[in-house]
């Protein structure tokens, strides 16, 4: 067996910037995970890889739109043709329509197309990426599925926290922690373990310059959960660790 199939395999979506550049350069360069990092975009995605793949970290890049089926179907045809295993998968993109669409600003005037779309990003992007890949991952009989979402998203702060309304993409994180409840549900008994994080508040193009944390920061705890051992949490909704100094669960 050559090195590279027994390297583990890592799907990160949505790396051409941001938090998922961070967690796919951590996933392969502590790891030694072979990352497949995505974009919607080819040059730019493709460019920010090749950085990663100059340092000779074991990176490579595959377009991907999370909203178009056959978009996700390439990927998931890509990854079982060339690798055969998948041991990680990151659902990171996502859009963050508040300080673009002023009618973020209340639950009255949120447009319904913006929820939809939103939605259709954050929360089925990440079920259509889930069903793609977590029947291979019952197949080799373990995998790990970290699923980025937000604190924005805890019903149990929700009604006072002091972030911005932003109706649509709120309701696309609550989305998206149900689906990981429900999948850790159906996983429950096997080494495939679905959990859920609030990465905090990032300089990213999302978050702004203002952030008080950088996206490396913000890839530690889905470097936790992504390689977490037998045994270890599922379903769970976890806060960001350098905040806590380890893994804290939130309040759903
Ligand atoms: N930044 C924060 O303060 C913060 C706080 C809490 C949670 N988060 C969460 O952390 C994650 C990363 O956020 P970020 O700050 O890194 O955001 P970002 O800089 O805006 O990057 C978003 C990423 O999502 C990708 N994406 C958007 N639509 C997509 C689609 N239809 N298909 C595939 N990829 C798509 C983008 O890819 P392209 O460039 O190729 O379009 C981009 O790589 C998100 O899940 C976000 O909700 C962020």
């Amino acid at each position: 067996m050559t090195i590279d199939e027994l390297r583990r395999v890592a799907v990160v979506t949505g790396t051409s910037r941001g938090l998922g550049y961070a967690i796919a350069k951590l996933l392969a360069a502590r790891a030694n995970m072979h990352v497949v990092a995505t974009s919607t975009e080819l040059e730019s995605g493709r460019r920010a890889i090749a950085r990663l793949a100059g340092e000779g970290l074991p990176i490579t890049h595959h377009l991907l739109d999370v909203t178009d089926p056959a978009s996700v179907a390439a990927l998931g045809h890509h990854v079982r043709e060339r690798f055969g295993r998948i041991d990680v998968l990151v659902n990171n993109a996502a859009v963050f329509p508040t300080f673009l669409e002023p009618e973020e600003g209340s639950v009255l005037t949120a447009r319904p197309e913006t929820v939809l779309s939103t939605f259709n990003v954050n929360a089925v992007g990440a079920l259509r990426l889930a069903q793609t890949f977590v029947p291979l991952m019952r197949e080799q009989g373990h995998g790990r599925v970290v699923n980025v979402s937000s604190e924005v998203a805890s019903l149990a702060v929700l009604p006072e926290d002091e972030y911005p309304l932003s109706p649509s993409y709120r309701i696309s994180k609550v989305g998206m922690n149900a689906l990981t409840r429900l999948l850790a549900r159906e996983l429950r008994g096997t080494d495939v373990l679905v959990n859920t994080y609030s990465p905090g508040w990032m300089r990213t193009d999302m978050g702004g310059p203002d952030a008080p944390f950088s996206a490396e920061e913000g890839a530690e705890t889905a470097f936790y959960l992504a390689t977490l051992p037998r045994g270890g949490p599922q379903g769970g909704f976890f806060a960001e660790m350098r905040k806590f100094g380890g893994p804290i669960a939130l309040p759903w």
